[in-house]
């Protein structure tokens, strides 16, 4: 069966400000989604809500993935069932080197219970994998022995998270404008690299301010999300028209 994930009518707040307010929206396997929308129209917090971050309240409606709600599991839970987020703002951890971590990812993953040492493969096989990943990415194997972002540029950091979602293989992954901050060459990789791991396996959500990305990866579904919503929804041409005519001429309609 085909993965799909469903938002259904979703309210959500954090610290008791209300900023989703019914949004609805549905991905599959081997979809491509753009979300845009201006800043503060609560793309972050619609993948977050998705994710399972803790801070993030849901009011009301649901978030169904293969039938099932994720609404109250945990967000190790939803990465095990085969979500995953690439964040905005990803987070330096000092004394924690990146092939460790994607180690311990990969085996709790992995892990029927997320229960370390029960899913893992043998260090030499998982190190395979990972070169693979780092060459498909064109991360300087070096990025390996470094604790996780730390002293990374912007772009690396991009790309670090691209290389996780390569590791762990979702099946529905959500990329919080993950072209931000990408000089031309590394959005070029990056691209390349989600286009390689997009199929018929996997289905992508790219939150994105700018059609460039848009060249490379191409969407069959844009969503605009305004105050709270998704307002509106178009194909491939929706992004094109908005980069040339920005959001007002939709939001008077809206
Ligand atoms: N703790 C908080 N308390 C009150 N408001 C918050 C809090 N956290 C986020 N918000 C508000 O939620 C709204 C939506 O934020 P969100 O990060 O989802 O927007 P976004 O669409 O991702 O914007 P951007 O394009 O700038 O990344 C913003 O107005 C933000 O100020
Ligand atoms: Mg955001």
């Amino acid at each position: 069966m085909a993965y799909e994930l469903e938002v259904k009518d979703l309210h959500a707040s954090i610290d008791g400000k209300q900023i989703l307010k019914g949004v609805n929206f549905k991905v599959k396997e081997g979809e491509i989604h753009a979300i845009m929308g201006p800043n503060g129209s609560g793309k972050s917090t619609l993948a977050y809500a998705i994710m399972g971050h803790p801070r993030y309240k849901i009011d009301s409606g649901n978030i169904v993935l293969n039938g099932e709600s994720m609404v109250g599991l945990s967000a190790d839970k939803r990465a095990r069932k085969g979500l995953f987020l690439a964040f905005q703002y990803p987070i330096t951890v000092s004394g924690v080197n990146l092939t460790s971590f994607l180690r311990s990812s990969y085996d709790a993953i992995r892990s029927p219970d997320g229960a370390p040492g029960k899913g893992g493969v043998p260090f030499v096989q998982f190190k395979r994998i990972l070169d693979q990943k780092l060459d498909l990415l064109q991360i300087d194997p070096s990025f390996a022995g470094r604790y996780l972002n730390e002293g990374f540029s912007g772009g690396e950091k991009k790309k670090c998270e691209i290389l996780q979602m390569a590791m762990l293989q979702p099946r529905i992954a959500v990329l919080d404008e993950t072209d931000t901050g990408l000089d031309i060459d590394a959005l070029k990789v990056v691209a390349e690299g989600v286009n390689k791991l997009a199929g018929p396996d996997l289905g992508v959500a790219i939150i994105t301010h700018y059609q460039r990305i848009l060249r490379y990866i191409s969407p069959q579904f844009v969503h605009v999300m305004f105050d709270g919503k998704i307002a509106h929804s178009g194909g491939k041409e929706l992004a094109e028209q908005l980069e040339e005519k920005g959001y007002g001429w939709l939001r008077a309609g809206a």
